[in-house]
């Protein structure tokens, strides 16, 4: 099929990949000249795994980059959109740049055969008919366009596994012709004939088996996506809030998320107690779902036990990095981790970035490292501000009075913590993201502080 993906970010351009990967021929757009540039050069503008190799193996050939809408558009019977939606002040998702995006659209249309087109991006329950209304106002024909709403479950870190090997396809559709047209699209997925170069990455309660194709209205498609995201950060709350119980009574959160999870209706995922959840996906996400019910007379508090919950969860690790280190001005503290979780160079909404700004505030003095995420991270520190970059996770602790683990790296999992004792001015370890064991780390001679274990 020829398709166009309208809008090169973590979404479209992992979506435009895999879908040329699947045996697609896939246009993608967007107004962005230096990354389009960049993505036409083979250059890596995102930091995803086995992304560079589908790029690689399909840039040129079935997947192509442009500027232009008009170039895209036209020879495409699907046009996905998967254009940011950020949020407005106010919580609510800001779908104007859908709305821009449909205009253009609306001029490509015409003339050019009845397309479908297909919302990716994230929006609130009622967007598919109100995109319907922009574009019969911008002249468009009903009968020249079918509109179909298909979220996006994908992770920063594993977009590229989790897109080619999902649990379930969703397609919200008010037209047969629409649905069978995705339903066509995605047949490699959801009939198990995929066997490309990326192969599938065994999850521990994984069935193996080929996606699940949901087939239902827009309006019930694009409340799915907001429910299902609005659900995990409720559920990394809801540990988050146990965990600080089990510190008051001397439990230990960690094992009692394996008797928890234990239950098959419960599970052990999500259930990672920490400093938070953020990202550029669940904060916005939550608060527009929060809106969205606000705005309709329904009542949903529990988002905002889930966000005050969430916000509180730094406040109490850095109050305490401030109860043990007595006073935090003139502090010298390494930091590992930037970004807002593991695997991805994303630092947006990163409840690491909003620490340090917040150690910062306070008077210290911070050295931090992250495998992805620094060039990034770079940006969001005013200039001559008192942190530094460290070329590695051993450099980041020589002479720090602390060391503080934010982000939840893989590669911190197996960092020698003797040589890192050895590097710190004082032994003192505070594990934002409970990556190690409090006895190994206590025999090691650190004073270790984690989340909901009493040390
Ligand atoms: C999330 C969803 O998981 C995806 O299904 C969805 O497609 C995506 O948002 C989106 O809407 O585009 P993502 O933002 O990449 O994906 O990150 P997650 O892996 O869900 O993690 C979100 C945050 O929760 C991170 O800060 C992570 O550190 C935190 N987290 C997660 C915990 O603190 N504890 C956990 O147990 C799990």
């Amino acid at each position: 099929m020829n398709i166009a993906m309208i809008g090169s970010g973590y979404v479209g351009l992992v979506a435009a990949a895999c879908l040329a990967e699947i045996g697609h021929n896939v246009i993608c757009v967007d107004n962005d000249a230096r990354k389009i540039e960049a993505l036409s050069a083979g250059s890596e503008v995102i930091h995803e795994e086995f992304l560079p190799e589908l790029l690689a193996r399909h840039r040129g050939r079935r997947l192509k980059f442009t500027t232009s809408l008009h170039h895209a558009v036209r020879p495409s019977e699907i046009v996905f959109i998967a254009v940011g939606t950020p949020p407005c002040e106010s919580g609510e998702a800001d779908v104007s740049f859908i709305e821009n995006v449909c205009r253009d659209i609306a001029a490509e249309i015409n003339g050019h055969g009845p397309k479908t087109l297909v919302v990716k991006s994230t929006v609130p329950a009622g967007t598919s008919d109100w995109i319907r209304s922009v574009l019969v106002r911008n002249g468009v024909p009903a009968s020249n366009f079918e509109l179909a709403s298909n979220p996006e479950f994908l992770r920063e870190g594993s977009a590229v596994t989790d897109f080619l090997y999902p649990d379930r396809i969703v397609i919200g559709s008010s037209s047969a012709t629409g649905t069978e047209l995705l339903r066509r699209a995605y047949l490699p997925l959801t009939s198990g004939s995929y066997h490309g170069c990326v192969s599938r990455v065994p999850q521990p309660d994984d069935s193996c088996s080929p996606a699940k194709l949901i087939v239902t209205k827009p309006a019930t498609a694009e409340m799915i996506k907001h429910a299902s995201n609005a659900f995990l950060a409720m559920k990394v709350s809801f540990i988050n809030a146990v965990a600080n119980v089990c510190e008051a009574v001397g439990a230990d959160v960690e094992e009692l998320v394996q008797g928890m999870g234990s239950d098959r209706r419960i599970g052990t995922r999500f259930l990672k107690a920490g400093i938070g959840y953020g990202g550029s996906c669940f904060p916005k996400d939550v608060s527009a779902l929060r809106a969205v019910a606000e705005d309709r007379g329904c009542d949903f508090q529990l988002l905002d036990e889930v966000m005050r919950i969430n916000e509180n969860q730094r406040k109490a690790f850095l109050h305490r990095v401030r109860d043990a280190l007595g006073n935090l001005k003139g502090k010298r503290l390494a930091v590992l981790g930037l970004a807002f979780k593991g695997g991805t160079d994303d630092v947006r909404e990163s409840p690491a970035i909003a620490l340090v700004q917040s150690l910062l505030h306070e008077g210290c003095t911070i050295q931090a490292y992250d495998p992805a995420a620094m060039e990034r991270a770079r940006e969001e520190f005013a200039p001559n501000g008192k942190i530094t970059f460290a070329s590695s996770a051993y450099e980041t602790a020589r002479n720090a009075d602390a060391l503080l683990v934010l982000t939840d790296w893989e590669e911190f999992l197996t960092l020698d913590f003797a040589r890192i004792r050895s590097l710190l001015r004082q032994p003192i370890l505070f594990d934002g993201r409970n990556l190690y064991n409090p006895d190994r780390m206590q025999d090691l001679g650190y004073f270790y502080f984690s989340v909901g274990r009493r040390e």
